[in-house]
């Protein structure tokens, strides 16, 4: 290769984004957008360059986390080219099921491997540290342990098709207000316990092909500069052997994410490329660390389907992907609430009456890179009537007049942002008595639209509008007078504010955004075809002030006046450089509310299930702690119906010389399909860094000698059983290195 073929090599071929940027780059000022990649796959995110002298093909790298993201359809080409729409990374969390989550990623690699695709740009993994970022539903947990269960699964489900993944975005990218410029300020400590965590478990569990910088700054350094992150951390203390790409136009300094060890910089641009080049003749950047970078892209080339000939059909079965997101997503929809039993329906009951915009035009998935252009969708109501239900026609023509009407009153919709959706409909109490009088169960569907570019609000978003809330009481009101049920269903990417109405209701379930089959998954769900099995991966608190990072988020602007305000696409191009202090420290989600005591609507791991389990005979085969331990315990279904279990174990450790989270989970599995009566064993294994915390004067992580509680529980605030151990003398059980050290105090929670 020349050292100009090097300097290119090493940056994308670039990307064109219809309508928005044009390739000479004055739609939006500023934007270094330059090229296409629409040649080989349309509406792929990026590609690599082609050198045909030197026999190397270009590889195609394409969105996202709920499946494959491409063009449907292309110029003079009657055929199409769908992807399955699969549940939003929130759901596949809920399930706690690494198997399941495995068998999604072989549907959607397998959807990879079959439109001549390369590497899949996903999974997203970055915490849920606060309920109103955008991406959320994007993303796994508030736990860094299911995060990086999750992406582990999911990164090998992909990759058994002879794909690639991109685990993204490395790391501490929570927010998406000014998401390019911010600036994450935050301890070595919550860093490594909370934010990388998941990163270094899905590494080291799965080995991914490739790992994208995020878009954020970490103590004063874009983390795609981060030679402390990408080199230090990433490779020298986990192992890590494939390549880094930037996350798309990401970094500032093209030489300083080389030296960093960011191998490719995407979509890329002919001004990356000439700096580079530029750098190496003037001695600023050594060849060497070029050839390293490009040496990482050719081995994952060498894997890539393109190098190896494979002919792709671009026929996958999107048939079988459906079945496969159809039942996954019923595994992962969470039963908040069920009062006597109102659900599942029963068998006399039939005629629903269908409330709420959503129940007719259900979301599927989130905006943005994380949207998938899928074939057909299902909605709630075409759902039930494949189930056999029938639904009050009245009320249905109402919903779709009123729909009619109102959409021609919407703002447009811009490319990637969230939906516009129309404001949900009055209920007077007159029709309201009607459908009580005429439906024998009322449903009642709220939604909500988010992606990234922008983050959520707590009013009439996080909060429900003052009509959502409305109507929920009104039809509960109407079909309680006549001694009939009202359940609601919540088609969310995230967490919303539930403690305010959730009495007016006698069920809700947590459907989450659940891919192109949502509206049969719901009714396989409350029909009791299938029985809920999902647990919550991130809390609902009781109000958002509850959140312990609710009085940073989404951080403050530094320097006013540079940027744009608008929010969006325009201000990405353009952000004010902002910062954010990660105050709560290691308090993120169910770490904080069990240390501060704080009541929450639904705690981290909380879920119902139409039968009951119960937990005994925990037994931990040695009371001193000695390279490793194994607790066992007994799940039994003592209930009516066939159910599933998830069952998680959290440790209490000694706090004398650091502070601690009051719990921690360290351990989870779900049980087979169990049948009433049925008993199934379960083993844990706690290991020596299962105990550890990070302890910043050592760089090491260490656990503290002294009295260890394990908890194994149906939630976070619901044990069963306990036992306990002791570690007789301190354990240095992994040192570090030192990397990504604040600048300054920062003033964190402590308990
Ligand atoms: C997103 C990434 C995505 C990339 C390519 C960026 O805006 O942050 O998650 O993979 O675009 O579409």
């Amino acid at each position: 290769m020349s050292l100009t073929e090097k300097a290119y090599y090493v940056t994308g071929t670039g990307m064109n984004i219809p309508g928005l940027v044009s390739t000479d780059s004055t739609t939006v000022p500023g934007a270094p957008v330059v090229g296409e990649t629409q040649s080989l796959v349309p509406g792929a995110a990026g590609t690599t360059y082609e050198i045909p002298h030197l026999n190397i093909p270009s590889m195609v790298l394409a969105d996202g986390p709920a499946g494959l993201r491409i063009s449907p359809t292309r110029e003079n080409d009657n055929a199409t080219y769908y992807c399955t729409a699969f549940p939003v990374a929130t759901l596949l969390a809920s399930t706690w099921d690494t198997d399941l989550v495995y068998r999604v990623g072989q549907s959607m690699g397998n959807e990879v491997l079959e439109y001549g695709v390369a590497i899949l740009l996903g999974p997203g993994m970055n915490i849920h540290m606060n309920p109103l970022c955008g991406r959320n539903f994007e993303y796994y947990s508030e736990d860094p342990l299911v995060t990086g269960k999750m992406a582990a699964a999911m990164v090998n489900g992909v990759e058994s098709q002879e794909v690639g993944t991109s685990l993204k975005h490395f790391s501490a990218n929570n927010v998406e207000t000014n998401r390019n410029a911010l600036n994450v300020i935050a301890s070595e400590r919550a860093l490594r316990e909370i934010y990388l965590e998941g990163f270094r478990i899905a590494v080291q569990e799965a080995q991914p092909w490739t790992v994208m910088s995020s878009y954020n700054l970490i103590n004063n350094t874009y983390t795609a500069e981060s030679h402390d992150l990408l080199t230090k951390i990433l490779r020298e203390d986990w192992g890590f052997k494939g390549l880094v790409m930037t996350d798309w136009f990401g970094g500032s300094d093209p030489v300083a994410m080389m030296m960093a060890g960011n191998d490719l910089l995407m979509p890329g641009n002919p001004n990356q490329a000439n700096a580079i080049l530029a750098a190496v003749k003037e001695g600023g950047l050594d060849e060497k660390v070029l050839d390293q970078n490009i040496e990482r892209i050719l081995t994952v080339l060498n894997e890539s389907p393109h190098n190896k000939g494979y002919a792709y059909s671009n026929k996958p079965d999107l048939e079988a992907h459906a079945e496969v997101t159809r039942q996954a997503a019923t595994e992962g929809m969470v039963l908040l609430k069920n009062d006597n039993d109102a659900l599942p329906l029963t068998s006399e009951m039939n005629q629903l009456a269908a409330f709420g915009n959503t129940s007719y035009e259900i979301i599927t998935g989130g905006t943005g890179s994380g949207d998938v252009n899928e074939a057909y969708s299902v909605s709630l109501v075409e759902g039930l009537q494949s189930a056999g239900y029938s639904i009050v026609k009245e009320l249905q023509d109402i919903y779709s007049n009123y729909a009619e009407t109102e959409k021609e009153n919407l703002p447009p919709q811009q490319a990637f942002m969230p939906r516009v959706r129309v404001p949900e409909m009055a209920v007077d109490s007159d029709l309201a008595d009607r459908m009580a009088a005429e439906a024998d169960v009322a449903l009642i569907t709220i939604g909500r639209s988010s992606g990234e570019f922008s983050d959520r609000n707590v009013e009439g978003d996080f909060n429900l509008t003052q009509a959502e809330k409305a109507l929920i009481k009104t039809i509960s009101d109407a079909f309680h007078a006549k001694d009939k049920k009202a359940v609601v269903i919540l088609n969310v990417g995230g967490v919303i504010e539930t403690a305010s109405w959730r009495n007016d209701p006698d069920a809700i379930l947590l459907a989450w955004q659940a891919g192109q089959e949502t509206g049969n998954s719901i009714a396989d769900v409350i029909s009791g075809k299938v029985n809920p099995s999902g647990k919550l991966a991130s809390t609902f608190p009781m109000k958002y002030e509850d959140v312990p990072s609710s009085d940073n988020f989404p951080g403050v602007v530094i320097e006013a006046e540079e940027g744009s305000d608008e929010g969006g696409l325009s201000s990405f191009f353009t952000p004010k450089p902002s910062e954010i202090v990660y105050k709560e420290d290691i308090y993120v989600g169910y770490r904080y509310y069990n240390s501060f005591d704080v009541p929450v609507a639904y705690e981290f791991g909380y879920g119902l299930s139409y039968t009951q389990f119960e937990y005994k005979n925990v037994k931990i085969n040695s009371t001193k702690f000695n390279e490793q331990l194994t607790v066992s315990v007994d799940i039994q279904n003592v209930g009516d119906v066939a159910g599933r279990e998830v069952v998680q174990v959290y440790l209490t450790a000694p706090a004398q010389k650091m502070n601690k989270p009051a719990q921690e989970l360290i351990a989870f599995e779900k049980t087979k399909f169990l049948n009433p009566g049925e008993i199934q064993r379960l083993e844990f294994v706690i290991n020596p860094l299962d105990l550890t915390s990070f302890d910043e004067a050592t760089s090491s992580w260490t656990a503290e000698a002294g009295h260890y509680t394990v908890n194994v529980g149906a939630s976070s605030r619901d044990f069963r059983e306990t036992t306990s151990f002791d570690l007789e003398e301190e354990l240095i059980v992994q040192k570090v290195n030192r990397a990504l050290t604040p600048n300054r105090e920062i003033n964190r929670l402590k308990p």
